[in-house]
């Protein structure tokens, strides 16, 4: 296979959760122009709406709850439905809920547990359920650096993060002789709407003092020196996707300027 034809994702049909903005809505423009047919889904229709006329015809949206299982299990049927089959699906939805330790409800914990965990664990479920028809495909689940980094506040957040990669491990484990990859990026600080929620004012604007130190305190933290962008993810992402990475399953990849090593 030539080189770049294995970066291709030409004739494959990409399922990508968490589209309407940041990473997701990259990874599925990314998809796209790497000749996939996506099929997205977010609870924010507006959003899912701009990220489609991005991509123009090959996109296809269906609102999606991914804490819902039904709502899950639309969003395959809606692939199928159309395209027959789906051979790369990301689990990239997420929700940060943070705040400090003592402070936690019953509430907050079920819903981000109901986002960031049993969404992947559903997702990861449905994709598994028709790559198997179809003879195989790739599951990219996204969890954090904050899932070993534990940031203050963020408890809820790294523990269902944590999670994540255990997922990918059971579902590369228990579904590679179908030809089914799994694996999980941990992206690092990329300035989007979730990850800016320390430096937002009431009215939801940023307060600019506070983002230049904190954005200070993310480029000093990284041996690079530099913030992600969310093309930087979406990047290894399609590699994952793509046939590149035939070989690679159950595997974390950092994506953060090595903040973490190992
Ligand atoms: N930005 C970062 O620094 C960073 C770092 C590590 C991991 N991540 C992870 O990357 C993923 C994408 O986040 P992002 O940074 O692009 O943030 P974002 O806020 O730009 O996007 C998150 C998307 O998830 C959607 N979403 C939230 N709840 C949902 C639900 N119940 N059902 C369906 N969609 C839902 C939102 O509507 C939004 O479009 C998340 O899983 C996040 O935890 C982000």
């Amino acid at each position: 296979m030539a080189l770049m034809d294995s970066f291709s994702l030409e004739g494959r049909v990409a399922v990508v959760t968490g589209a309407a903005a940041g990473i997701g809505r990259q990874a599925a423009q990314t998809f796209a122009e790497a000749g996939a047919k996506v099929v997205i889904g977010d609870v924010d229709e507006a959003g899912l709406a701009e990220t489609a006329a991005l991509i123009g015809s090959a996109a296809t949206v269906l609102r999606t709850d991914v804490s819902r299982k039904a709502d899950i299990d639309a969003l395959a049927a809606k692939a199928l439905e159309l395209h027959g089959r789906i051979d790369v699906w990301a689990n990239v939805a997420g929700t940060a809920g943070p705040c400090p330790l003592l402070d936690v409800t019953e509430d907050l914990l079920e819903r981000v547990i109901a986002i960031n965990l049993k969404g992947v664990f559903w997702g990861s479920q449905a994709a598994a359920r028709a790559m198997k028809e179809t003879g195989g495909g790739s599951i990219i689940n996204i969890s954090s650096t904050g899932a070993i980094s534990a940031p203050p506040g963020m408890s809820v957040y790294a523990m269902t993060k944590s999670g994540v990669s255990a997922i990918t491990r059971n579902v590369a484990k228990e579904m590679g002789a179908f030809g089914i990859r799994a694996n999980t990026v941990s992206p690092g600080f990329v300035e989007t709407t979730l990850a800016t929620w320390s430096y937002r004012n009431a009215d939801g604007s940023l307060d600019e003092a506070k983002r230049e130190e904190a954005l200070r305190l993310r480029r000093s933290a990284a041996p690079l020196g530099i913030i992600g962008e969310p093309t930087d993810i979406a990047h290894a992402m399609l590699y994952l996707a793509s046939q590149a990475s035939r070989f690679v399953s159950g595997q974390n990849l950092y994506v953060n300027g090595g903040v973490t090593m190992g």
